[in-house]
């Protein structure tokens, strides 16, 4: 789908200081320079995402990784082995190959080595890691194909790579390891609990919430609200989410124009969320009703996302 002479021209871009979006396994990518200031500046500049938000910085390898860390402690290379290439970032101490810029003038920077092989080619070939957020307006939906990235940016679009659909769906787990401690700071489809118990078996872990995480994020234009059986809004004309047959009542519901029923299982409904909110989000509904799904584990991203959708403010 993406041929090596694109790679060739993306990597020049972004040696050059310039941008390029590009798919991972989780969402597409805005892609700079991670060791240039200024190329990441812009960045922030055409997302509109505000300087306080620290950015992920991806590598092609653990030993890049290591490149760009203060200090790599063992739970971050169990971390890493167990779970790169793959869709886990983590937070380590960086040193000074990683401008203020990259991390909101934090001391720490999120690391990630994507599965996604063209992912891995594009910062192969430019020879430098790659600092990329996800490829959307600050705080609306991450796209998880090109065209989305297209829909986002208009003529302000930098080149994109074209790698389909994304696998995951859902954006990466975030695990500090600072401090000598674990923390869990976003749950995504890679399981924590399990990541956090094998890198830290004393139970040392606490809460925190990760800079820059806005509580509405993720979030299309269309008023989202999250609705058990039978509780669909009585005004105006929507969309439903549903998880199971209750579709079928929905539909028969007047106001009620478009029923979707998801997937029953937490990783193939994580796939086709944002696709399905993109997609719905262009049609012009007064509200976009989701099934809530259930309390068990390995909805926890899910459910993270989904509570971020539906928050009422910034
Ligand atoms: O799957 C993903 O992670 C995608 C793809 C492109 O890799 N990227 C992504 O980036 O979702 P973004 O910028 O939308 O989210 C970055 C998250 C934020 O929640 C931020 O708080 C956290 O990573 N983060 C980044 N650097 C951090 C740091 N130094 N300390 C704490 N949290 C950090
Ligand atoms: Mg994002």
């Amino acid at each position: 789908m993406v041929s090596a002479d694109e790679i060739r021209a993306a990597a020049q871009i972004i040696r050059a200081g310039g941008l390029v979006a590009f798919p991972t396994e989780t969402v597409y990518g805005l892609g700079a320079n991670a060791c240039d200031a200024a190329a990441v500046r812009k960045l922030f500049e055409l997302k509109g995402r505000p300087a306080t938000s620290p950015v992920i910085v991806h590598v092609d390898s653990v030993e890049q990784a290591q490149t760009l860390a203060a200090a790599w402690p063992p739970a971050a290379q169990k971390l890493a082995r167990t779970f790169w290439p793959g869709p886990l970032t983590i937070v380590v101490h960086k040193n000074s190959l990683i401008p203020d810029a990259v991390t909101a003038g934090l001391t720490t920077v999120g690391l990630r080595m994507p599965k996604s092989e063209i992912a891995l080619a594009l910062i192969r070939k430019a020879g430098v890691p790659i600092a990329a957020p996800s490829a959307n307006r600050f705080a609306q939906l991450s796209p998880t194909t090109a065209q989305h990235v297209r829909d986002a940016f208009g003529n302000q679009a930098p080149m994109i790579l074209d790698g389909g659909p994304c696998e995951v769906g859902l954006e990466s787990t975030v695990v500090a390891v600072v401090g000598g401690k674990v923390e869990l700071l976003r749950p995504g489809m890679i399981f924590v609990e399990e990541a956090v118990a094998a890198a830290d078996p004393d139970g040392t872990t606490g809460a925190h919430r990760s800079p820059g995480q806005h509580k509405k994020h993720y979030s299309p234009r269309t008023k989202m609200i999250l609705v058990n059986e039978g509780e669909l809004p009585e005004y105006g004309d929507g969309a439903f989410l549903a998880r199971t047959d209750r579709a079928k009542s929905a539909q028969s519901k007047s106001n009620c124009r478009r029923v979707v029923v998801m997937p029953l299982e937490a990783v193939e409904y994580a796939a086709q969320l944002y696709k399905t909110l993109h997609e719905l989000d262009g049609g012009g509904y007064d509200w976009i009703a989701v099934e809530s799904p259930p309390q068990t584990a390995e909805w926890t991203a899910i459910w993270d996302r989904l509570r971020r959708a539906t928050q009422a403010d910034r």
